[in-house]
């Protein structure tokens, strides 16, 4: 046996030859090696000397971040085992990565386990216990995270504010919080972001599955939504950011949900939607609308009264089809006079629900 790994079992230690010999150095062609860590203290403090980072069965200590940001160029992190946090009310988040070049996946069976149900309290982000956010994809660019499963998060899961990532086939199953108080369990909050892809992505939640508040060049395709809010765009407004452009949501089923395409921008607040694509989507069993486009978002509700300062243009709805509850509208606009324009419509057909009665400032080319 190599005398590194008879050393590092003796010691029970988590990483393998950060150090290694000339001649392994040699062999394995570049400086650094296989790291696996079983603790958030020593992934940590380790990170920089590993290009691949292995993290097994890691329990983070309650109130403590599992810190893997500022790796070294094409690194790779894989998560193994189950992934667990200690429970303690504070704003998160429980993973943070961010370096260049990045490659982040999860191992055959692995887990990432946020047993939210400590912390759920049907209040989300608007009161009662303070939940941590759960994974931040900040500066993490030029990257790719592939393939993670993870579970009831207390509240959003990831927050990607990146240039050039590309999110696939990640699953995330808060389903438990259905019936258990889980709410602002939003999939996937992108802001102030270029260039992110995320494809074929199973999300069973409480809020919503995409929700895009800034940025540009955004692909949401092959996605599975359930439980939540829709496929959003916004609210837009009222942030440091308020550009939302060229986003393409496409080829994506949403059921049992609240609405399943939707555009929010901010009651009285300024920016810019444009260049928005949403085709084949699939509707089913949504509660309150199948599209719903408006203008009027105040704290996040609703105030029934559109303002301009946030226009819409440039948006492309094809193939849009399936049913809405019977008690749900079928389509809702609700727009500022003139701020919404450039709309083409073709393909929608939602059927089961109703047709509503307040729609305003519909743009030629859509229909309510
Ligand atoms: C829109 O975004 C897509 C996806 O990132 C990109 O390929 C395309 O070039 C962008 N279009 C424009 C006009 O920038
Ligand atoms: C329809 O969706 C709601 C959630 O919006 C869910 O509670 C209900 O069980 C779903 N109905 C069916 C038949 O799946």
């Amino acid at each position: 046996m190599h005398s590194s790994l008879i050393y590092l079992m003796v010691l029970g230690a988590t990483s393998i030859s950060a150090a290694p010999s000339p001649s392994r150095a040699s062999l394995l062609g570049k400086k650094a090696s296989t790291c696996t860590f079983t603790s958030a203290a020593s992934a940590s403090a380790s990170k920089k000397s590993c290009s691949d980072i292995v993290l097994k069965d890691i329990e983070v200590p309650a109130g403590e971040t599992l810190d893997l940001s500022d790796l070294e160029d094409g690194t790779k992190v894989t998560f193994e085992g189950t992934t667990t946090f200690g429970y303690k009310e504070w704003e998160g988040p429980l993973i943070r990565v961010s370096g260049s070049d990045i490659t982040v996946t999860g191992g055959e069976s692995h887990l990432i386990d946020g047993d939210g149900s400590r912390w759920w309290d049907g209040e989300g982000n608007n009161g009662g216990k303070t939940k941590p956010k759960m994974f931040y994809a900040h500066k993490l660019d030029d990257s790719t995270i592939t393939g993670l499963n993870v579970k009831n998060t207390p509240v959003n899961a990831f927050s990607i504010q990146a240039n050039n990532l590309i999110l696939d086939g990640i699953t995330f199953d808060n389903s438990d919080g259905d019936s258990n108080g889980g709410h602002n369990t939003d999939a996937f909050n992108v802001g102030e972001s270029s260039y992110i892809t995320i494809k074929n992505a199973n999300v069973k939640n409480q809020d919503d599955c995409l929700a895009v508040n800034s940025g540009e060049n955004i692909i949401f395709t092959g996605g599975s939504c359930s439980g939540g809010h829709g496929l959003s765009i916004g609210s837009v407004g009222g942030r440091d950011d308020n550009t939302v452009k060229n986003v393409t949501i496409s080829d994506s089923t949403i059921s049992n949900s609240q609405n399943g395409v939707r555009i929010k921008t901010v009651y009285d607040a300024t920016g810019s939607v444009s260049d928005i694509t949403y085709s084949n989507i699939e509707l089913s069993n949504i509660s309150k609308y199948g599209i719903v486009i408006q203008q009027d978002y105040k704290n996040g509700s609703p105030t029934g009264n559109p303002t301009t300062g946030v226009p819409i243009t440039d948006v492309t709805i094809d193939t849009i089809t399936g049913t809405v509850a019977d008690d749900a509208t079928e389509i809702y606009i609700l727009c500022g006079e003139g701020s919404c324009s450039d709309w083409s419509w073709s393909g929608v057909d939602i059927t089961g629900g109703k047709k509503s009665d307040d729609c305003m400032n519909v743009p030629s080319g859509a229909s309510c």
